[in-house]
């Protein structure tokens, strides 16, 4: 694994697009990011939905603040049929995963967590991800992903999770959402980050799915996951 040798070319870019993004720079060093080195890959199963992984492995380092963020719905009162609840989630180095992991614990058995993984899977190096990535966004890629939700009718209401990359939300979730129609449902986005919290991914949620009943979002830190479990479980139960 990659350890502090980011390029100066990332370096600049990153910040370039953070700015863009109007994130908060100050509180993500990239330092601290690329001291990322044991991150559990979103890769392997593409099985669908599961009740719970145990596998999430919150690594990130060097971030301090949290938020919470809100986002109105963006149409007309949408139907919100009543139905499942499902838990799908996009998370690369495990951090996005632990938060999703407590969010099913917290709803009882009364959830199913789905994991969004690319077809052909990311490469596990740092470095090379946030080109990857970068390259996804220029190019407004949607890459493949693996499997489908079994059932997507029947879940009325579908927590989102993803990491903020690029000051945006990953291609892979978009490729999801174009996938997974959201019309309709009830979606509580939640997300991990390293400083910037949601920068404009509600923005590209909310133009993702712009049917859905977009509520109340929760951002934390990535390193700061396995300390927030009081706050993850205070969104979820003002959410029930
Ligand atoms: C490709 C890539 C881009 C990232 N871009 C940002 C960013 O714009 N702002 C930020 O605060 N953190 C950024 N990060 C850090 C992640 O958002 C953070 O580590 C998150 O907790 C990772 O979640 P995960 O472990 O679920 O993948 C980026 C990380 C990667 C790999």
């Amino acid at each position: 694994m990659t350890n502090t040798n980011f390029s100066d070319i990332s370096r600049r870019q990153l910040l370039k697009a953070m700015a863009v993004a109007g994130a908060t720079i100050g509180t993500w060093s990239l330092a601290g990011c690329s001291a990322r080195n044991e991150g559990t890959s979103a890769q392997g199963s593409s099985s669908n939905t599961s009740k719970s992984e145990t596998d999430s492995t919150p690594t990130e380092t060097n971030a301090t603040s949290t938020e919470t963020n809100a986002t109105s719905a963006e149409t007309s009162t949408p139907t919100q049929a009543s139905g499942n609840t499902l838990v799908a989630v996009f998370s690369w180095s495990g951090n996005t995963l632990g938060v999703a992991n407590r969010v099913v614990e917290d709803l009882q058995g009364q959830a199913e967590l789905f994991r969004i993984e690319p077809a052909t899977p990311y490469t596990t190096d740092y470095d090379e991800m946030l080109q990857i990535a970068q390259d996804e966004q220029a190019a407004n890629t949607m890459p493949a992903i693996a499997g489908a939700v079994s059932n997507w009718n029947e879940y009325a209401t579908v927590y989102l999770g993803f990491p903020t990359w690029w000051g945006h939300l990953p291609q892979i979730v978009k490729s999801f959402l174009a996938e997974h129609d959201c019309s309709g449902k009830v979606v509580y986005p939640f997300n991990t980050h390293a400083g910037s919290g949601f920068a404009s991914c509600l923005s590209d949620l909310a133009e993702a799915c712009p049917n859905a009943d977009i509520r109340e979002g929760l951002s934390l830190v990535g390193e700061d996951v396995s300390s927030s479990t009081a706050q993850i479980d205070d969104w979820v139960s003002k959410n029930a």
